[in-house]
């Protein structure tokens, strides 16, 4: 078998990379990147050498590049994770977020139906259904009701691909999940972001009133239930993921605090995201029943051992957060913490 992983050096992407290549170690994994300021090939610097792992360095919407490495590596199922994926980036430009998730699939699904590749695993988000109030979870039929600039543009190339399946009869999984941890999450997102600014004694800013809720999963256990679904998902399906493990910012934010050894002091209240989504919970009860997949990780367990990982790997955040990023971060955050809430 071999599979395209696009976006395979960001977060989840290098994750999954190296879980199918440890978990289908005769499987080729062709791995197609742009390597924005969000994918780094150090995420996978221990594949060098690997010859079933093969980077290509380009852009999803280069169907003149896309076609021929289909055809070239008799690619038999794509799955699709490159994206522009942070929420605050696509509220201060919104247009490469178009330009990228949703042009970008379309060219892509387009290339795939001129090769025939056999399988299209859409990796969307739970984002697509907007905000939930204080009880209640997503399900695959709630409504689609994106409200940043980022989960509108999900939620355009989630129907997209659907699109393709219901029009030209091509096989589209969609997949939703919740927000992931883990390894190698770049530090603009709420978890490292945190645990960096916490070991240089920064300020933590908390948006808001800290009190919404995001459905926490492990990055691994995105990657099982992502292989789950590219081998028994029905064609046509969404299947929605979550970890079942509902926590507010403020209390992450303690929590990391408590786990780095730094004072709750360092908490700043900050000027509230706009439009930002109140709660999202998933209801996990299709993808259980029908792939047979549940979390294996425990919220704390796992919150302890992310934590571990950046104190131990400045070297890796240093590297991804130099240049371009590091302007980009010091503006946003100085705005955010001259407009306090
Ligand atoms: P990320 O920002 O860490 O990585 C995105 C990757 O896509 C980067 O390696 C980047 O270089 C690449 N990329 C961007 N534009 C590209 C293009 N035009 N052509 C080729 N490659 C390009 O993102 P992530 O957090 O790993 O998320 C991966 C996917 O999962 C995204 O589609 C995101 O919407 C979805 N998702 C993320 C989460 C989460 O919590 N992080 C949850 C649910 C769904
Ligand atoms: O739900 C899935 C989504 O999760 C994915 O589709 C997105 O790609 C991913 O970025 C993530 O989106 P969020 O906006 O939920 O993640 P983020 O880490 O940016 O923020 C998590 C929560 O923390 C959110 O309520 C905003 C808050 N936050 C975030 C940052 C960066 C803060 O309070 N302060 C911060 O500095």
């Amino acid at each position: 078998m071999n599979v395209l992983v696009t976006g395979g050096c960001g977060f989840i992407g290098s994750n999954l990379v190296r879980y199918l290549r440890r978990e289908r170690p005769e499987w080729t994994v062709v791995n197609l990147d742009l390597l924005t300021y969000a994918g780094n090939l150090e995420n996978l610097s221990d594949l060098e050498g690997d010859p079933r792992h093969v980077f290509v360095r380009g852009d999803i919407s280069d169907r003149s590049l896309v076609e021929p490495l289909l055809s070239t590596h008799a690619i038999d199922a794509v799955l699709h994770l490159a994206a522009e994926s942070h929420v605050d980036r696509s509220i201060l430009g919104p247009e490469v977020f178009i330009t990228t998730n949703v042009l970008g699939t379309q060219r892509l699904l387009e290339a795939c139906r001129a090769q025939r590749v056999k399988r299209f695993v859409m990796v969307s988000t739970d984002e697509v259904y907007g905000s939930l109030g204080p009880t209640g979870a997503f399900t695959e039929s709630s409504p689609l009701q994106p409200s940043s600039p980022y989960s509108a543009s999900k939620t355009s190339s989630d129907l997209v691909a659907l699109a393709y399946h219901h029009t030209f009869g091509m096989d589209v999984v969609v997949t939703r999940c919740s927000n992931n941890y883990g390894r190698y999450q770049f530090p603009e997102k709420l978890i490292p972001l945190m645990v960096v600014n916490a070991l240089h004694d920064k300020p933590l800013p908390v948006y808001g009133d800290g009190a919404n809720v995001r459905d926490w999963l492990h990055v691994e256990d995105h990657c099982q239930a992502l292989l789950r679904a590219l081998e028994q998902g029905r064609a046509g399906e969404v299947y929605n993921i979550g970890g079942g493990a509902e926590r507010r910012n403020i209390d992450i934010v303690k929590a990391i605090l408590g786990l780095v050894g730094k004072p709750e002091s360092l908490i700043q209240y900050v000027k509230d995201r706009p439009g930002h989504d109140r709660r999202y919970a998933i209801d996990p009860s299709k993808i259980r029943a029908e792939l047979g997949w549940t979390p294996a990780h425990t919220f704390e367990q796992a919150l302890a051992e992310t934590v571990r990982w950046y104190v131990d790997h400045p070297t890796w955040w240093t590297r991804v957060m130099s240049g371009e990023y590091l302007r980009y971060f010091e503006t946003q955050y100085r705005g955010r913490l001259q407009g306090r809430a």
